[in-house]
């Protein structure tokens, strides 16, 4: 399956992005240990928060969708049942990682699986700090399946080797269902979405400087309005600024600060970005996005500023394309790791489209601008290359052949739709 994708000008309207996908799965997952019933507005749909519905609801948790809210019945911590199959996280690495903290603390043993790609993914970063809470897991090679073996847990200070919030949300999650006081020490700031909604579900969890401590406790329901997703939005505001006479504008973005990299990355790189009416919905910012099209200069990422913007680096090697000059991507060893080898794929895909790319270990160097010509796009099944590639393919000359572009119901299913409201002929 392959979708084809022509240049085009003049992208205009709103796009109303998908709810933020890492703060569904939180929802889901601190609603189904929370007492009462959690309701969820604007959940994100798409294929990697199905796959924590059907894992919870494998646990013995309720959760009903009546076409606008979500609603998750929630069970006390210890309350979850023993599921009689394999759980299957499917696409999704958020999903894997955070409920492997639930279940290291239970009373029973499970088995947690997933995909071809979610099966090559490092597991060793939750095994390690588990263990040193007690829990036993078993795996392969450190890669999932996860069979991972109930027990008692006791709370530990813990210093995470790399940034990951995938990581910090499992040890916090095992850390409410531990003796004692869990401390996570991140040296990098990580999305903080975790944090958030746990203090406003009442659980006892603090922060002083880079420390994070929980304490075993019960949360309470909430009712949570989901801002959109701007790693979805990343995608549209990059089709304004390169597409000529483009001017859209996207309501309710999520502007969470530990998200926000992309958005001062293109303000650097010269974008006239508006931002208004910025407002709390249940302890996360919000607000209006409008961007239009603009010149666009390189830029420099590197260090703390890439877990701020680590999904949307696909999509600034696309804008940096654009650019003029080399923007240097560095400190981004994470990228191979994710969905696929972003690294690698970012670079020879850009190149075939006969952009010069430099890869390194932990990043590119590209250097602009270049008018791209259309290609194959090998995206291995990653929604965000898919994604991206179809906005490098809005501004090549010719036809971009976007290879499995179904991925993108992972994070936003709406995705093609969307972009042919704006103006875009001919790709759904
Ligand atoms: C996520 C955290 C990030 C991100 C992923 C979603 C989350 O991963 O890349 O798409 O919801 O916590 P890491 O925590 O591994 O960096």
């Amino acid at each position: 399956m392959h979708l084809d994708i022509r240049p085009c000008s003049a992208l205009r309207g709103e796009v109303k992005v998908p709810g933020d996908k890492s703060i569904s799965h939180r929802a889901l997952i601190f609603g189904a240990i929370a007492q009462g019933v959690t309701r969820i507005d604007h959940i994100n749909p798409g294929g990697d928060v199905s796959s924590t519905v059907t894992c919870l609801m494998k646990l013995g948790v309720d959760i009903r969708f009546d076409g606008r809210f979500m609603f998750v019945g929630g069970k006390d911590f210890f309350d979850l049942q023993a599921p009689t199959e394999v759980l299957d996280a499917k696409n999704s690495g958020t999903t894997m990682r955070l409920l492997a903290g639930l279940l290291a603390a239970q009373d029973f043993s499970s088995t947690i699986s997933g995909d071809d790609s979610l099966r090559r993914r490092p597991m060793r970063r939750i095994i390690e700090p588990l263990q040193q809470m007690g829990a036993h897991i078993d795996s392969t090679d450190g890669c999932p399946p996860l069979h991972i073996h109930g027990r008692e847990l006791n709370g530990i200070e813990y210093e995470m080797p790399i940034s990951s919030a995938q990581v910090k949300s499992c040890l916090l999650l095992a850390g409410l269902g531990a003796w004692g006081t869990t401390t996570i020490i991140e040296k990098e700031q990580s999305r903080d979405h975790t944090e958030r909604m746990l203090r406003a579900m009442g659980a006892p969890i603090s922060r002083v400087g880079n420390k994070i401590s929980i304490r075993p406790g019960k949360l309470h329901d909430i009712d949570i309005k989901v801002p959109g997703d701007i790693s979805a939005a990343a995608f549209f505001i990059a089709a304004a600024l390169l597409v000529p006479d483009s001017d859209i504008f996207l309501p309710h973005a999520g502007v969470n600060p530990t998200r926000t990299g992309f958005i001062e990355v293109v303000r650097e790189m010269g974008a006239h970005l508006k931002i208004t009416g910025e407002k709390a919905v249940c302890g996360e910012p919000v607000a209006n996005i409008r961007a239009q099209s603009c010149e666009l200069q390189a830029t420099e990422i590197s260090g703390v500023r890439i877990p701020l913007l680590i999904d949307e680096i696909p999509i600034i090697a696309v804008l940096a394309t654009q650019a003029r000059g080399t923007t240097i991507i560095r400190d981004a060893a994470e990228l191979r790791v994710k969905e696929s080898d972003r690294v690698k794929l970012i670079a020879s895909n850009l190149r075939n489209m006969g952009a010069t790319v430099e890869e390194f270990p932990d990043g590119l160097s590209i250097t602009g601008p270049t008018k791209l010509r259309g290609a194959e796009i090998d995206t291995a099944g990653d929604h965000r290359l898919a994604m991206a590639f179809t906005i490098a393919g809005l501004v090549a000359i010719g036809t971009t052949r976007i290879l499995q572009p179904g991925s993108v119901t992972i994070s936003d299913p709406n995705f093609y739709d969307a972009l042919s409201t704006l103006g875009v002929n001919g790709v759904v």
